[in-house]
């Protein structure tokens, strides 16, 4: 059975108190969700020490947003995977489409980012996703195929037991327009498929995938009803514990 998993990335919100609050608003709300549910909250770097403190213990994980493509030293305001690990984290999203976006996050960092991120024990929520102009013109399943054979193919059958892919359409973050179901389960299924390609039917019938772009309470059952649907990476619902865990109970 695959791991399913609702994860929050509050991505640059929340001030340190706001985020312990939150924090503990998530743990306290927990309890309602079926235990096969992972919950796991994404913090920016500042939050992760004291949410750490806050989750310790509990069944919610945490995870980064980021790391830095190098394993340590005269890099100026990066946070390397040691720090993440040494801070509390049990995982790390990497290529989220903001950081490919805003911050020229490519493939090939990618792959740095990812080696150390497993180097280190972490495990990590690797995002994928195309943007409106590539779903227009067709090109989703490229794009997504090509994300993850140039970042993923690097890594070994094992390892992937460490990896969770994350489909997010960039043309439904933060914009309130969800994929149907059926569109996401197809793209969901071809994921799948071009991991069996490279690791084997089994790898990829262990392998989470997530849907990530405007879930939120409303929509996440129909989501997760979807065979290869895993679960959910929350942007903007995440921000508050009763959205967060509503989705959560979708399953
Ligand atoms: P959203 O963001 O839920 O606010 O659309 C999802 C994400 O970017 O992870």
């Amino acid at each position: 059975m695959r791991q399913k998993i609702v994860a929050g990335n509050w991505k640059m919100n929340t001030t340190v108190p706001e985020g312990v609050q939150l924090a503990k608003d998530v743990v306290a709300a927990a309890a309602a969700v079926p235990a096969d549910v992972k919950l796991i909250v994404a913090t920016p770097f500042t939050h992760l020490c004291p949410v750490a403190e806050v989750v310790k213990g509990t069944r919610v994980s945490l995870s980064a947003e980021n790391c830095a493509d190098k394993e340590k030293g005269a890099y100026t305001g990066e946070v390397s995977a040691a720090m993440l690990a040494s801070a509390g984290c049990e995982y790390t999203i990497l290529g989220h489409s903001e950081r490919r976006q805003y911050y020229g996050e490519t493939d090939a960092k990618l792959v740095e980012k990812v080696k150390l991120a497993l180097a280190n024990g972490l495990k990590v929520i690797l995002c994928v996703g195309e943007n409106l102009d590539e779903r227009e013109a067709g090109k989703h399943f490229d794009v997504c195929e090509a994300q993850i054979k140039n970042v993923l193919y690097n890594f070994s059958a094992e390892e992937m037991a460490s990896i969770v892919i994350a489909y997010e359409p960039v043309w439904a973050i933060g914009t309130g327009k969800t994929a149907t179901a059926e569109q996401a389960q197809e793209i969901h299924a071809f994921i799948r498929k071009v991991v069996a390609d490279k690791f084997g039917a089994e790898v990829a019938e262990q392998t989470s995938i997530l849907y990530g772009g405007s879930c939120k309470p409303s929509n996440a059952h129909e989501l997760f009803a979807q065979k290869d649907i895993d679960g959910g990476l929350i942007g903007g619902a995440s921000l508050k514990a009763e959205d967060f865990i509503g989705i959560a109970l979708g399953y």
